[in-house]
């Protein structure tokens, strides 16, 4: 037998370590090394047991070669929570076998979402066994008195053993199991600490095993921790099949839950949800909702219409341009990526002439939304220097495009849908990329909902025309 060692966990990412130290050498974060004994007579510490691991899901012998065109692809068996925002962002449905990792801050709503989920599949006459490592059964019961739908039928039961729980899904097959959470389930097997990187590992195959074995939809909910005592479900998102992440922020009641990974549908779908007194309800219109309190005719603001997974989301991009009066001028961004803005200053600077350096800049995307998509170069730069000359962009016009670094705005996709969803919400006119200019006309006619009108369309080749088209010839002279 192998002698003992020390390896020294990252918690945050998974990284492995010979010795101690105070940094991660993999992702950069500080105190998450945690000390885990391999090999030895411990019965592992760490390293999952090969003869669990190894075999396939199918049950009866793993080398059963099929053909494609023999293979279920259980697409029609999908499982629909009743939840259309949680549907679309899962791809349709629960899938059987299929694991779902559900993480987020602590209080972001998880639990709250998954009792919900477990009430309305319950109240449809399916099994569901929601197993809580985390709260009593007290707890679960007034969580669940809270919410709008009838919890009465789900079956619950605390549980932190995954010997036990291996045991409970392998005799009562439910047709959904939710694990609230992920890391308050250990096993035996191993010695390391409840929690650790190791456990979560172990648990988590162990699970998706059971769960493609006997073809259960799993819920696995996963806390995101900011200290380094117990790992993350980062650590996790390559085990099991789709990952949503629930995002909010505090003191705003809407949630956002966005797909960062899906083998059964498209990923960066979001739903939004908004969490009230009752639960989580759904947000039928989020592009009502996110530019809900917008100013009327005021500078610094910039509505783009951005595309999350499938679905095109109007924002609200707001700009803020004030003379640095102490210290460096300083950057903030707040819903969008700090590098892009500062990328975009630069090229703001030495493309149109304008003097933006020397300025704070901040820019905040309202509504606690957070936006990846390059599409929103362009409503960036202009909320910016809407601050920065103080004029407003039109009230009735959206902007989106991607901008290059020769200040060049190039073409984005699906600007056909962006122009309908800004069209359907009352805008009618719109600054974007001359490269889509082909697109939008061919694709208008053919699909549904009011378009905006050809000459509302102003297309742009750069930085410079944009600014002209928006604010006036005068500004770049
Ligand atoms: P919870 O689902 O427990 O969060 P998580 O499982 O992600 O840690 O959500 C807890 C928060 O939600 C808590 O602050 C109270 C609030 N809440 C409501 O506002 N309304 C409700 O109906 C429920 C059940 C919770
Ligand atoms: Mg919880």
């Amino acid at each position: 037998m192998a002698k003992p060692r020390s390896v020294y966990v990252c918690q945050s990412c998974g990284q492995e370590h010979h010795k101690w130290q105070g940094k991660c050498g993999g992702c950069g974060e500080w105190n998450k090394l945690v000390e885990e004994i391999r090999g030895g007579d411990s019965g592992g510490g760490g390293n999952p047991s090969p003869s669990k691991s190894s075999g396939g899901y199918g049950a009866e012998g793993g080398d059963d070669i099929q053909k494609m065109a023999d293979v279920e692809s259980g697409q029609a068996d999908r499982l629909s929570t009743d939840i259309s925002e949680l549907d679309r962002v899962l791809g349709g449905g629960l899938v059987p076998g299929g694991v779902v990792l559900l993480g987020g801050d602590p209080g972001i709503g998880k639990s709250t979402l998954s009792l919900q989920v477990a009430a309305i599949l319950a109240s449809q006459g399916r099994d569901i066994i929601y197993i809580s490592g985390e709260e009593s059964l007290q707890q679960l019961k007034l969580r669940a008195e809270r919410l709008a739908v009838d919890p009465s039928e789900i079956r619950v039961i605390c549980e932190t053993s995954m010997e036990r729980v291996d045991q409970l899904l392998r005799r009562e097959e439910p047709d959904l199991a939710i694990v609230d959470s992920i890391q308050t389930i250990t096993t035996e097997e191993l010695t390391s600490s409840p929690g650790s990187v190791a456990q979560l590992k172990e648990v988590t195959g162990t699970l998706t095993q059971l769960a493609k074995g006997l073809e259960i939809p799993t819920l696995l909910i996963g806390h995101v921790t900011k200290d380094g005592a117990i790992a993350g479900p980062k650590v996790l998102e390559h085990m099991v099949d789709t990952v949503l992440y629930f995002e909010g922020q505090s003191g705003v009641d809407h949630r956002v839950l966005r797909a960062v990974k899906n083998r059964y549908g498209s990923t960066n779908e979001i739903g939004v949800f908004t969490m009230t007194g009752d639960g989580l309800e759904e947000v039928v219109n989020p592009s009502a909702m996110f530019l809900e309190e917008r100013p009327a005719g005021a500078s610094g603001s910039a509505v783009v219409p951005v595309v999350e997974g499938t679905r095109p989301l109007l924002v609200e991009v707001q700009g803020l341009v004030s003379q640095t009066e102490y210290g460096p001028p300083q950057v903030t961004a707040v819903g969008v990526d700090q590098n892009r803005v500062v990328l975009l200053l630069n090229i703001i600077e030495k493309r149109t002439g304008l003097k933006v350096a020397g300025h704070d800049v901040f820019v905040n995307v309202a509504g606690g939304m957070r936006v990846s998509e390059p599409a929103a170069d362009l409503a960036i730069a202009m909320a910016i220097l809407s601050s920065y000359i103080d004029r407003p962009v039109p009230k009735e016009s959206v902007v989106f495009g991607e901008v290059g670094l020769t200040g060049e705005v190039r073409a984005v996709s699906k600007a056909g849908d962006r122009l309908r969803e800004a069209a359907n919400l009352g805008f009618d006119s719109a600054t974007l990329p001359r490269g889509n200019a082909d697109g939008v006309s061919s694709r208008d006619d053919s699909e549904e909902g009011p378009a905006m009108e050809a000459d509302a369309l102003d297309y742009c080749r750069n930085l410079a025309h944009a600014i002209r088209t928006l604010f006036g010839d005068d500004v770049l002279s």
